[in-house]
């Protein structure tokens, strides 16, 4: 099943980054200042726009991939055995290179993704909200 819906899903990834692409720029002028509500971060529009939320959950819940929530600083061990702490690097290089750092226990690859910096380090700074 899952390897009939990851093209399908990477392909939307494709079709969807310009449109992520504006909703981030509308969004970061909507948001301009100190905002600390995760819920106001752009990296909330743009996770969902890029179709993270299919796999990952903020509140704790299990799904396809690991939960966001805690997931800063946290300990994980990966296949091979290390345990590392995630911390921003971390998680820049789980979304850009997905194939790299694979927790333990993953079943199904993370699908491999375009996403432009700026999205990745706005997506980054919204999963670190996420406690
Ligand atoms: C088809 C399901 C799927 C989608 C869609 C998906 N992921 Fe993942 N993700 C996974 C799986 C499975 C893992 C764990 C295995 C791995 O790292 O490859 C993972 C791992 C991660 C990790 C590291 C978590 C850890 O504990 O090491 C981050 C961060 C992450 N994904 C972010 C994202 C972002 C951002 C997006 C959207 C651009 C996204 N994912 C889309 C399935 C998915």
């Amino acid at each position: 099943m899952l390897t009939v819906a990851h093209p399908t899903i990477s392909r939307r990834l494709l079709q969807l980054a310009p449109a992520a692409a504006l909703t981030a720029a509308v969004v970061g002028l909507a948001s301009c200042g100190e905002n600390k509500d995760p819920q106001a971060l752009p990296g909330k529009a743009l996770a969902k726009d890029y179709g993270c939320m299919a796999c990952h959950s903020t509140d704790g819940a299990a799904g396809v991939g690991p939960t966001w929530k805690g997931l800063y600083g946290s300990q994980v061990e990966l296949e091979g055995g290390e345990t590392v702490t995630v911390d921003r690097e971390y998680l820049v290089r789980s979304i850009v290179e997905p194939s790299a750092d694979v927790p333990a226990g993953t079943k199904v690859p993370m699908p491999v993704n375009r996403i432009p910096d700026e999205d990745v380090q706005l997506i980054v700074d919204y999963i670190i909200s996420l406690k």
